[in-house]
């Protein structure tokens, strides 16, 4: 009796919570990363072939409508695999209303998107191919685009056991890829590893400030930098028609602005920031935090008036530097022709 309610609980589990399959093809983490929060789904485990084949296709401009977007040209390796703009540009220069966030660790988010509408990295990789204003092709369209690429077929076969491509095949290619681009090793790493001499004493002043005074890991927590939920910082609800986040998804009053807390690791390597990429530099960041955010009626009560100095600016800025992760960008494969 006792064993079938166990199994029974374990169905249960096993159905309604991402799975951590088999871990024998993981890549290594690197220090700091939690291998308990990396998330794989039980259908789609990492594979070196599908890594390899998923590289190619976030590299290959041909899914796009027109041939002309990547998912590296919003999201590249040299730009901290995101981009230098406010709001990314699409196909025919059209731009959407959001700032491009890294992929970087991204495996290890419960939900995709500011607004948290994808669940799992496999959803987030088809929604841009169909997006008028990022890649506005059609989902069909991009399998018959890459089914016709001779060079591609090995790697599907490879990947996947025989050549037949489909969307599903792309994004869990894509997927896997994405999983295995991956943060760790920074400064603040080592510092928790117990290297004294990792921080400096104004990046530890700022560590301290930013647990301590400036309250900024009541959200921005654990391993990652992010409590995985929404808030509202007030940024962008002065415009006419300001961009409702999270309520777009709940129609939960509470979410009206809120968006997805981005993890801080490399963060000197991806401004501008914010959801519409209002905030230029880590030094305007700082002042919006510092005012206590943008008052407006679903300000998170979380955001006060912080009275922090320009010193303590400054050092919370440099904890900021200690995240940058030790990996180096990655080269544009040769596309299969
Ligand atoms: C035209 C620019 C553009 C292209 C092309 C593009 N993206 Fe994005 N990506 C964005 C923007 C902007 C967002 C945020 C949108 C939102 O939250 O509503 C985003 C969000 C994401 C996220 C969610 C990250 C997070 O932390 O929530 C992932 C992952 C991602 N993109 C991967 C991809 C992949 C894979 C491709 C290629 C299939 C791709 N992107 C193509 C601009 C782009
Ligand atoms: C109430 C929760 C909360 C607190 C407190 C908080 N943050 Fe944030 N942080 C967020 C959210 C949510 C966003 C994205 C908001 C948006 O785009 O509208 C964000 C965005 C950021 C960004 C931009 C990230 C990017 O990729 O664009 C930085 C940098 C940042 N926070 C640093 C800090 C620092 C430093 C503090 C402390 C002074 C702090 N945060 C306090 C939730 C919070």
């Amino acid at each position: 009796m006792l064993t079938r309610v166990i199994v029974l609980l374990s169905v249960f589990f096993v159905s309604t919570s991402p799975i951590l399959a088999a871990e024998a093809n993981y890549p290594a983490l690197p220090l700091g990363l939690d291998r308990d929060a990396y998330l794989v789904p039980e259908d789609n485990p990492i594979t070196p072939e599908k890594v390899e084949l998923g590289k190619l296709l976030y590299f290959d401009k041909r899914i796009s409508m027109d041939g002309t977007i990547s998912c590296a040209s919003c999201h590249h390796p040299s730009k901290g695999w995101a981009d230098d703009k406010p709001t990314s540009l699409g196909v025919d220069g059209k731009t959407g209303n959001r700032n491009s966030p890294t992929v970087i660790n991204t495996a290890f988010n419960y939900v995709q998107f500011w607004d948290g509408r994808a669940s799992s990295l496999e959803e987030q990789a088809v929604g841009p191919m169909a997006n008028p204003v990022e890649m506005a092709h059609t989902l069909e369209g991009v399998e018959q685009r890459i089914a016709v690429i001779e060079g591609y077929k090995p790697y599907f076969k490879a990947a996947f056991g025989d050549e037949t491509v489909t969307i599903d095949r792309i994004a869990k290619a894509i997927a896997s890829f994405e999983r295995t681009v991956l943060s760790g090793n920074s400064k603040w790493d080592r510092h928790l590893a117990g290297d004294t001499a990792a921080l400096s004493d104004a990046a530890k002043r700022g560590l301290e400030l930013f647990e301590g005074k400036a309250n900024c890991a009541q959200c921005h927590n654990g391993f990652n930098l992010t409590d995985g939920v929404f808030h509202n910082l007030g940024v962008g609800m002065n415009k006419p028609e300001p961009d409702l986040g999270r309520y777009e998804q709940t129609r939960v009053e509470k979410d009206k602005g809120a968006f997805k807390t981005p993890t801080l690791r490399d963060i000197t390597r991806t401004a501008p920031y914010m959801h519409d990429g209002s905030q230029k530099t880590l030094e305007e960041v700082m002042d919006l935090y510092n005012k206590g955010g943008e008052p407006n009626a679903w300000l998170d009560p979380k955001m006060v008036p912080l009275n922090l100095t320009p010193e303590e600016i400054s050092d919370i800025i440099e904890f900021m530097k200690s995240l940058e992760g030790d990996w180096r960008p990655m080269e544009e494969p040769r596309l299969p022709e």
